[in-house]
């Protein structure tokens, strides 16, 4: 099946290849150029494990292609997705205006039957406008169907999750459209959720604020743990052996970022709030993670002392490990914390250095976690890159000024820290 998506960032890109992996012949639409060239020229604009070889191999096999105009790719493919960002504004509720536009745009474009499918995140009752939308522009008589999508991958494992999802949710209640969806989706092997569309787009926002609610219930458990000298692991362990609770997401750190996280859930809390509900949980679910940032800098700091002339080394930057992502990276606040009140700051992360440059000012970049450490007064792990986990601890405790780990992470072991002589601190234990 021909497929168009238009929007060719972390999840078009993943979407498009994955799809034509799957056989479709499928194009990928940006109107950035420049990613568009950097892609046709079969470098990659991001990076996600394994994704070059797949891009490529499907290039190669005439099933993939990438360019500016959506024009014949819409008019071509019975499918359109729309895949382009949501970005949070000021006041938390989602930016809609690039699914606007496209909109528009595809509206432009439709010369038969076309199912238009919203993969972006988006808040309730967002495809009743998409399609509402594109109904002022159709010509007479042209049907269309408005499908809400949602995706599920997550940055760093993105292909495995858009080959092997846990279920795919397609919310629509024509026919017409659940059987073009059901021919594009026909080797996938999951569960597949069929409802309408105000449940789907509900799913994608409740999914992910329940996920950053694990998170930031097991960071108030361990505050509570680290004043009470408990440890948050141990209860972790205990809490996710119950099959209720599960043992994912139940790790203590210094909260999520990312960007989805604390955009949907500050979305689906002003949504609800428009829609007359008051979703209190949801505003104490990112407090807690804003809270949680400011308890580590204050550790940090009591830690440092004096925190202006001290060399801090930063080891890890992208906002969680195997992807360069550096949107609402935790890294990011500590940093310029530090800086402001005048840290030299050395940094090394395995592949978000490029997006760091463009975020932070002043940071020495380093080669490796050995060079970050060298002369460093304290080491703040800050990705969970497994690259840090299997460091040699005794070379970087002897190339730093003063041995002191803050770990964000919860990577290494107290016991093992202590026996080498590092100053260790990490959360909830
Ligand atoms: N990144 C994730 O892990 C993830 C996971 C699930 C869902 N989502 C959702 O998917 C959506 C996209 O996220 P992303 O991370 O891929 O964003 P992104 O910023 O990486 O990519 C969006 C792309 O859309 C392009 N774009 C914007 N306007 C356009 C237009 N008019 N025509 C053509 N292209 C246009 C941009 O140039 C950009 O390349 C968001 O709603 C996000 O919440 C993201």
């Amino acid at each position: 099946m021909k497929v168009a998506i238009i929007g060719t960032g972390y999840v078009g890109l993943v979407t498009g290849t994955v799809f034509s992996e799957c056989g479709h012949e499928v194009t990928c639409i940006d109107n950035n150029e420049d990613k568009i060239k950097v892609l046709q020229s079969g470098k990659m604009p991001i990076f996600e494990p394994g994704l070059d070889e797949m891009v490529a191999r499907n290039v190669e096999a005439g099933r993939l292609k990438f360019v500016t105009d959506l024009a014949q790719p819409v008019e071509e493919s019975p499918v359109v997705f729309i895949a382009v960002g949501t970005p949070p504004t000021p006041s938390g509720k989602a930016d809609l205006s690039y699914i606007e536009q496209v909109a528009r745009q595809i509206a432009r474009h439709v010369n038969e039957y076309k199912v238009i499918v919203e993969k972006s995140t988006v808040p309730v009752q967002t495809g009743e406008k998409v399609k509402m939308t594109i109904e002022k522009t159709v010509g007479d008589g042209m049907a269309f169907d408005v499908v809400s999508n949602p995706e599920f991958l997550r940055e760093g494992s993105a292909l495995e999750d858009a080959l092997n999802p846990d279920r795919i949710v397609i919310g629509t209640t024509s026919e017409r459209a659940r059987g073009v969806m059901k021919e594009l989706y026909g080797n996938f092997k999951c569960p597949i959720i069929m409802t309408d569309i105000k449940s789907a787009e509900i799913i994608k926002h409740a999914a992910n604020s329940f996920l950053a609610m694990k998170i930031s219930y097991i960071n108030a458990v361990a505050n509570v743990c680290e004043r009470a000298g408990a440890n948050v692991m141990e209860v972790a362990e205990g809490m996710g052996l119950d099959r209720r609770i599960g043992k994912n997401f139940l790790y203590a750190g210094i909260g999520y970022g990312g960007s989805c996280f604390p955009k949907d859930v500050d979305a689906f809390e002003r949504i609800s709030t428009e829609l007359g509900y008051e979703f209190n949980l949801l505003r104490e679910v990112q407090s807690i993670n804003k809270q949680q940032r400011k308890i580590f800098l204050r550790k940090v700091e009591q830690e440092l002392w004096i925190v202006k002339g001290k060399t801090i080394g930063v080891l890890g930057l992208a906002f969680k490990p195997n992807t360069d992502d550096m949107r609402e990276a935790p890294a990011v606040e500590m940093i310029q914390e530090l800086q402001a009140q005048g840290a030299r700051i050395k940094a090394y992360d395995p592949e978000a250095m490029s997006n760091a440059r463009e975020m932070l000012n002043d940071v020495e970049y380093c080669t490796d976690a050995y060079e970050v450490a060298r002369d460093a007064d304290c080491l703040l792990l800050m990705t969970e890159w497994d690259e840090f986990k299997n460091m040699d601890m005794e070379r970087i405790r002897d190339a730093m000024a003063h041995p002191t780990l803050m770990d964000a992470r919860n990577v290494f072991d107290p016991q093992e820290m202590i026996r080498l002589g590092m100053e260790y601190r990490s959360i909830g234990r």
